[in-house]
């Protein structure tokens, strides 16, 4: 067994057997999280627990995007920053691809504990800013602490909604989204949320699994390039896949007109 397998053993999330009444949401953006993932997947049992990068024993709708929690980060982090995952996972070469300069304010989606941060806090310097973005409140935690023990002063973490980053207008030159576009629920209008955020000429950068690798979610939540760079385009974003040399995975960059 690979060492980042070894977090499938985590424990799903039961749905409670006699649940409460339910309140009424307006958006998913307003309900909370374990309600979202709850109804999500109603009439969908747990998948059997495969061998898979971050996504041990999750709820899946088939067709959907692959929902589940990422709590404990100090667990999820004895994978997401196994030292060994650099050899697949390429952070030096995801970080080039996004052109970064000094002074410019990257956005990190999805940021989980935080292996990119150390890379752009770097790439940007003293003189950026890194928005490390996350929903689930404890990894903002560890992101928070992360930060402050491993000197990343240009690092902020926040947490935001599901279907929301919460960009200002125009306000970010970079967008990060690693091993996480395949959990966002409404890509479309995410992607659009995201052309927003993005200052004119800013690149949005994913990284997601092939239809081939061997580690990653489900193949049936997997996103081909071609369905990613159409989503992107819906947006309004002009996207294409970039020549690189990750193993897993492939990169789609996307650029605001
Ligand atoms: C597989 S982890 C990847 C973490 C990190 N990008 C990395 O490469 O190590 C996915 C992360 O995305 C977060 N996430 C899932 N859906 C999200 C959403 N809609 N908005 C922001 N973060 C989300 C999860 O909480 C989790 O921390």
């Amino acid at each position: 067994m690979r060492p980042y397998h070894c977090l499938l053993l985590l424990p799903v999330i039961a749905c409670a057997s006699k649940p409460p009444p339910k309140p009424v949401y307006s958006t998913a953006e307003t309900m909370p999280h374990d309600e979202l993932v709850a109804r999500q997947t109603q009439g969908h049992g747990a998948l059997p627990g495969k061998p898979h990068h971050g996504h041990g024993g999750g709820h899946h709708g088939h067709g959907g995007p692959l929902v589940h929690r990422f709590e404990k980060a100090e667990d999820w982090a004895k994978e997401f920053d196994d030292p060994a995952r650099d050899a697949w996972q390429k952070p030096a070469e995801v970080v080039a691809a996004m052109r970064i300069t000094p002074g410019l304010v990257v956005a990190d989606i999805g940021a989980g504990t935080g292996y990119f941060e150390p890379h752009l806090s770097r790439a940007v310097g003293p003189s950026g800013k890194v928005l490390a973005l996350d929903v689930e409140a404890d990894m903002v935690r560890y992101l928070r602490e992360r930060a402050v023990k491993e000197k990343l002063d240009n690092v902020e973490a926040r947490q935001v909604g599901l279907s929301d980053p919460g960009l200002g207008q125009a306000t970010v030159d970079r967008v990060l989204i690693v091993d996480t576009w395949h959990h966002i629920d409404g890509r479309k209008d995410y992607a659009a949320k995201l052309k927003d955020g993005l200052k004119p000429g800013g690149l949005l950068v994913i990284v997601d699994f092939t239809m081939e690798a061997t580690k990653g979610p489900p193949k049936e939540h997997r996103i081909t390039p071609e369905a990613m760079i159409a989503e992107l385009e819906a947006a309004g974003l002009k996207a294409e896949t970039i020549q690189e040399t990750l193993p897993d995975q492939y990169i789609v960059i996307a650029k605001k007109p």
